[in-house]
């Protein structure tokens, strides 16, 4: 065995986890890391359950790969993630020719995994939830290359919002030591990381061991993270609205790295279906914490995501959430169709929504969010914003391409050792889905805090 290959769906999270896999596999089996699945010895899928959509993915790609299992039977078929953990033992009913499951929070005994699989020569499964292991066992992530890297500093989600399969499988709130994290970060900023983004379900509901007495909020950790030199940008998703307190509103008033945009999700713009969602906050709560959220950080970007057709919305409740935009005017938001989803609360209520209308009320809502986002990177062209270079441009590999603070993608000439660094750039145009830019002279430094 030497080769892995890894396909990922899904969120941020699980990005990041896929990455730990290939690390933790590369120092027991010494499996390198392909970007050809038919070079692969072992094949992993990190899956997502989060709606039905995502799912049926998984099961087509295993579709896929079972061809190349059955030219190889020496092939080993790995399936992770949050299907992985949904389904345990019953994934194998579906596709037999699977020979490891393991969820989320077993990653890290991969090479356990592995080896038995080999020796007894029968499929393993293992998707419990021993998540205080997770991290410990781990490697150091080993060197990489790139300007910006995702650190999971919590997991799991308490909420347990009606339409939502995440704390069935990835189970409850569990949050990594500062010092762990901190560890982490400097290592990543000694390789040449530029710009961290810190994860979680429930990022704001961090509440993290110091190192020295007690727990502290992700305000204190946002705060610890900034005094790293070198570190140019910090980022944190995904939040809930109850989380963000008042220390949260300040630190983005007070960390000059922290970017000037926040992603927080709002679902509907309808109390009555907030509270069927369980929520757990008004409408007129989340509006107030975005008032003091911009008034701590003026100019910051909000953007949000949104569920339509939830059992019982009517087109008064659609009508709140599309004044809700209008009020807030969301920047580049996600938007779903609900889709029920195993082991979640709203499977009792009707899915009284028809498809139709779904796609209807869908079209509408993203033509509207689309429309502010487009509005939001017009409104950039002729200012000069810091970009973080990140490597050499997808269309024209001759050009560069960056990110400016509110997350958007700028392409550009410049010199190819600008990547890793922080320049400032003036807006030349807004295209759809990104920006154009001219590099000025000036590099951007850190001001010392
Ligand atoms: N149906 C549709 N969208 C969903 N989301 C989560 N569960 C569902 C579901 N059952 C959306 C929410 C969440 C995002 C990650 O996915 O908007 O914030
Ligand atoms: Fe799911 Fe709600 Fe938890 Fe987010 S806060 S992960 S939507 S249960």
């Amino acid at each position: 065995m030497q080769n892995l290959y890894i396909k990922t769906y899904g969120c941020q999270m699980n990005e990041y986890d896929s990455e730990r896999m290939a690390d933790v596999l590369a120092v027991s089996h010494d499996l390198r890391l392909v970007d050809d699945p038919l070079q692969a010895d072992v094949l992993l899928l990190n899956t997502c359950s989060i709606r039905e959509k995502a799912e049926d993915k998984v099961f087509t790609q295993l579709g896929f790969w079972r061809p190349l299992k059955e030219q190889r039977p020496e092939l080993i078929i790995g399936v992770g993630g949050c299907v992985a953990s949904q389904e345990g033992a019953k994934l194998r009913r579906r596709a037999p020719y699977v020979d490891l499951v393991f969820g989320p929070q077993t990653l890290h005994r991969l090479p356990d995994l592995l080896d038995a699989c080999l020796a007894e020569r029968r499929a393993q499964v293992d998707v419990e939830f021993p998540v205080l292991e997770k991290f410990d066992r781990l490697p150091q992530r080993p060197g990489r290359d790139g300007a910006t890297a995702f650190l999971t500093i919590q997991e799991g989600c308490d909420k347990f919002c009606t339409f939502c399969v995440v704390p069935h499988t990835r189970g409850r709130e569990y949050s990594r030591s500062m010092p762990d994290i901190l560890r982490e970060a400097r290592s990543l900023v000694d390789q040449g990381v530029r710009e961290i983004t810190l994860l979680g379900q429930n990022v704001n509901a961090y509440r993290g061991a110091t190192g020295l007495v007690g727990e502290g909020d992700l305000a204190e950790l946002l705060a610890r993270l900034a005094r790293i030199p070198d570190l140019l940008r910090l980022r944190y998703t995904t939040s809930h609205p109850s989380n963000l307190d008042d220390a949260l509103i300040a630190a983005h008033g007070a960390i000059d790295i922290l970017a000037p945009h926040l992603h927080l999700p709002v679902q509907s713009g309808s109390d009555r279906i907030l509270r069927r969602m369980h929520r757990k906050h008004t409408v007129a709560q989340y509006l107030e914490k975005i008032e003091k959220l911009r008034a701590a950080r003026p100019g910051i970007q909000i953007s949000s995501d949104f569920i339509v057709g939830f059992p019982g919305e009517t087109d008064a409740d659609f009508a709140a959430t599309m004044d809700l935009i209008d009020q807030v005017r969301f920047d580049q938001s996600y938007s779903f169709k609900y889709s029920q989803r195993p082991n979640t609360p709203a499977l009792k209520l009707k899915d009284s929504v028809p498809e139709a209308e779904k796609d209807a009320r869908l079209a509408v809502l993203q033509g509207r969010v689309n429309g502010l986002a487009q509005s939001y990177a017009q409104a950039l062209v002729g200012t000069r914003q810091s970009v973080l270079i990140t490597g050499p441009s997808r269309r024209d590999p001759n050009e560069l391409t960056g990110k400016t603070a509110c997350n958007r993608s700028v392409n550009l000439a410049g010199p190819a050792d600008w990547v890793g660094q922080m320049r400032e750039v003036e807006i030349t145009a807004a295209l759809p889905n990104s920006l154009r830019g001219r590099a000025t002279a000036i590099a951007v430094q850190r001001v010392a805090v």
